[in-house]
């Protein structure tokens, strides 16, 4: 803060304190000559002349004990401008910053939580996934740090994938799971338009539909199948099925990241598609990143069960 502004916060609070005692000391003086006592009848009291009803507004000084606490206040006032940083720059005698404060509560609760994560740090992967307790944490780590992308039961929304369904694009496998979270994943397909040909787009469209069994036109999708064994083979595979080391999803199951009807699949050719999976490792750390890699691992549906990773 510039000492202009300092000064002028400084001045603006005391003024504003000093004002305050100035209109108590000047209300307190302004007596009305006798205060009644009570049970008094009304016709002792001077009024404020107004009245409603039959009701008189009387004109008298506050208790003395009232006009007390107020002084007390002011008093309290002064003594917390001394102590503590209300005055522009100056930083009061006890020293006290709300960063600090901050500081200090941030490292006590990570001291409390800290110790809770790290008694899984040295069990495997796989063991986690059997831990109850491991999984009652890894499921809040989920639900604090990935539910935004991944939705709070794990399973994705269009361009973020489902995590549940036993289907990969970077592998299932324990350390492959973990090294998504902690390192990130980039998925990138360039779009193809104007290396196909807009023409020709269709017919590859149709291609993958037929590579995911689904009914399309034999004689469009024959023309399709060159286009898709010399530019599209060399990350989704031969035979489609993907390839978890580019992160090219397999295109024959029926799990789509990006839509599986003909205009998404030829919007993904023409104009290509990316998904960024944000490097977790300085966000959470390690041992947080295993207990929600555990806690995925756990939650793999029924249905997808033994049908390992792409
Ligand atoms: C450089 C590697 C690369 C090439 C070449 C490539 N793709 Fe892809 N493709 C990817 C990646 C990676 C993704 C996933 C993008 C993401 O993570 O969002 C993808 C996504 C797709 C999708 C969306 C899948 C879904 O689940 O929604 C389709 C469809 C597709 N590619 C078809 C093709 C076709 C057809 C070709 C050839 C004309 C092709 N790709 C060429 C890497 C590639
Ligand atoms: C900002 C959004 C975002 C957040 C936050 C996020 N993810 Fe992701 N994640 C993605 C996207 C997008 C992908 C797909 C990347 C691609 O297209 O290849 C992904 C991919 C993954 C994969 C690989 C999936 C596969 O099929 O191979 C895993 C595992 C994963 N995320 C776990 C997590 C976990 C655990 C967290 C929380 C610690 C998390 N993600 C937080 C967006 C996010």
């Amino acid at each position: 803060m510039s000492t202009g502004w300092s000064l002028y916060i400084a001045v603006v609070s005391i003024f504003n304190v000093v004002a305050c005692l100035w209109l108590l000391w000047w209300t307190a003086r302004q007596r009305a000559p006798a205060a009644p006592k009570s049970g008094a009848s009304s016709g002792d009291a001077p009024t404020t002349g107004h009245e409603w009803d039959g009701i008189q507004e009387f004109n008298t000084p506050l208790p003395k004990w009232w006009l007390n606490l107020f002084y007390l206040t002011i008093a309290f006032g002064f003594v917390y401008f001394a102590l503590y940083p209300a005055l522009g720059n100056y930083s009061g005698t006890t020293g006290w910053t709300s960063a600090q404060e901050h500081d200090q509560q941030a490292a006590q609760a990570d001291a409390l939580i800290q110790p809770l994560f790290r008694a899984f740090a040295d069990k495997p992967l796989e063991q986690l996934t059997q831990d109850a307790a491991a999984l009652r944490l890894g499921r809040s780590v989920f639900a604090n740090h990935c539910a935004t992308c991944h939705g709070s039961d794990a399973q994705g929304a269009k361009g973020f994938p489902n995590l549940i369904d036993g289907d990969w694009l970077w592998g299932g496998e324990p350390e492959q799971v973990l090294t998504s979270i902690l390192d990130g994943r980039n998925g990138a397909m360039p779009g193809l338009e104007a290396v196909i040909g807009a023409d020709k787009v269709p017919a590859v469209a149709v291609y993958v539909q037929s590579l995911a069994g689904n009914k399309a036109d034999p004689q469009l999708a024959a023309k399709g199948k060159p286009v898709f064994a010399t530019l599209c083979a060399a990350c989704h595979g031969v035979d489609g099925r993907g390839n978890p080391a580019l992160g090219a999803p397999n295109l024959t199951d029926h799990v789509w990241l990006h839509g599986g009807d003909f205009n998404s699949i030829a919007h993904s050719i023409r104009a290509g598609r990316s998904g960024q999976m944000p490097a977790h490792r300085e966000l959470i750390g390690v041992d947080r990143a295993r207990l929600a890699a555990a806690w995925i691992l756990s939650q793999q549906t029924a249905s997808a069960a033994g049908q390992g990773g792409r």
